[in-house]
């Protein structure tokens, strides 16, 4: 198969790594890449949607794997599908998951997933009377679209959540912001691949969504991650399978909005049982630096039978068995990020290998025979061992061995 790949990601180089284990691969092509991905694919520099069509037409591809949220929330995946072109990744409608807050949370309501309590409101003097007039503190207020993470505030009391109200709901002809009931637990990361049917269970993981130690700082796309999520037992993977995977799959289809492409379910694990945060229309990052080194099977075979229709599957059938071993993920990100991250400088020691490791690229860029630090997340470098103790060793000796004038990352991951 030639396979051509969306994104520029550490996400998109781990896929791209996993793409490149499928005996069925042919070629890899990414767009636009990055300089990790470019070791597994012929990266095109396309330079708008029209000339990306007729590089997929000239090229013979086979199968378009979409990676980010906005081109899927875009409708890309509706667009080459009318084109004939066959491609992995969720409808502009369903990808509405991701893309609307209030969306997701009325479509767990009509499908009963569990869920925080929740209300979207539009108007302002709405939203804020009903703050006033709730007896309940502690809000999430959350702006209903996609945000690049910079959407979500959680407020401890009700002056903190009408600030919030003001700071993000400023377009009164807008999407407005959904206000939900702050719940607790430890929060847990679940991952299907589903076809419109059917789905297939492809791991969890737990992320650190803080910029420093100790969850401190803003919160930023994900700092670090472990695989499989601790706090998540067989038992409670399979309740979060059976309460929300299925249910959503189901309830998709029966709405007329078949669910294809990877699932990301965001849970916290109450008292009162798994609830849904958020879902996502993508597989995480770094989650996917984390849970794709541990896949045994072929996720390029099973991303062609999702875009088909065609992934007989459940928990116990999988095709995608994991590696019974862990991994734990540091971000290696440039000083200032998520706010403004200086970047520029040369990355040194990424030659070197250590047992056990793997460096993925997220911001990076090539410059001759350097590699520049030119984003905000620069590297992920995943660790894996029998148990955490050894993925995390191994993960922060690697990352010891890379160095560059203003890199940052947290030293707690997966402790
Ligand atoms: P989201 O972008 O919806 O995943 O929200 C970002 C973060 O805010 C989550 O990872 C949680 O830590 C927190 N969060 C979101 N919704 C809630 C909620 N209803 N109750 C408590 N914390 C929440
Ligand atoms: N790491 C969180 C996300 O990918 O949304």
């Amino acid at each position: 198969m030639k396979v051509l790949l969306i994104g520029s990601g550490g996400r998109e180089h781990a896929l791209a790594a996993a793409i490149a284990r499928s005996p069925l691969l042919d070629e890899l092509l990414a767009h636009p890449g990055n300089a990790g991905i470019a070791e597994y694919a012929r990266c095109l520099d396309c330079a708008d949607e029209s000339a990306l069509f007729d590089a997929i037409e000239i090229e013979g591809v086979d199968l378009v794997v979409i990676g980010p949220e906005a081109p899927l929330v875009d409708g890309l995946a509706d667009r080459l599908g009318a084109a004939g072109v066959a491609v992995f990744g969720a409808s502009q409608r369903a990808a509405m998951l991701e893309g609307s807050k209030a969306f997701a949370r009325e479509f767990c309501d009509r499908h009963n997933i569990p869920q925080p309590a929740w209300r979207h409101f539009r108007k302002r003097a709405d939203a804020i009377a009903y703050v006033e007039n709730h007896t309940d503190a502690a809000h999430v207020v959350k702006a209903d679209g996609l945000a690049a993470g910079k959407g979500v505030i959680v407020a401890d009391d009700k002056a903190e959540t009408i600030a919030a109200i003001n700071t993000l709901l400023t377009d009164e002809d807008g999407a407005g912001v959904v206000i939900e009931e702050r719940i607790s637990g430890v929060e847990a990361s679940l991952f299907a691949i589903a076809d419109g049917t059917n789905a297939v269970f492809i791991g969890t993981a737990q992320d650190y969504k803080r910029a420093y130690d100790g969850d401190k700082g803003a919160n930023t796309g994900g700092m670090g991650a472990v695989s499989p999520a601790p706090a998540l037992t067989a038992e409670l993977t399979e309740e979060a399978w059976r309460e929300v995977v299925e249910k959503t799959i189901a309830g998709m289809r029966a709405e007329s909005m078949p669910y294809q492409g990877f699932l990301y379910a965001g849970l916290m694990l109450t008292a009162d049982g798994i609830k849904v945060i958020e879902f996502n229309c993508r597989f995480g990052d770094p989650e996917a630096q984390a849970i794709l080194p541990r896949i045994e099977g072929d996720l390029l075979a099973a991303m062609r039978d999702a875009s088909q229709g065609n992934l007989g599957g459940n928990l116990e059938k999988t095709s995608l068995s994991l590696q019974d071993n862990v991994a734990v993920v540091v971000v290696m990100a440039n000083q200032g990020y998520p706010e403004k991250a200086v970047s520029g400088a040369v990355i040194n020691g990424l030659a070197e290998s250590a047992p056990n490791t793997l460096v993925f690229h997220a911001g990076t860029t090539q410059a001759g025979a350097d590699i520049i630090a030119s984003g905000g997340r620069v590297l992920a470098v995943t660790g894996l061992g029998a148990n955490q103790t050894e993925a995390r060793k191994n993960a922060y000796a690697r990352v010891g061995t890379i160095a560059w004038d203003g890199v940052f990352y947290r030293r707690d991951i997966g402790g």
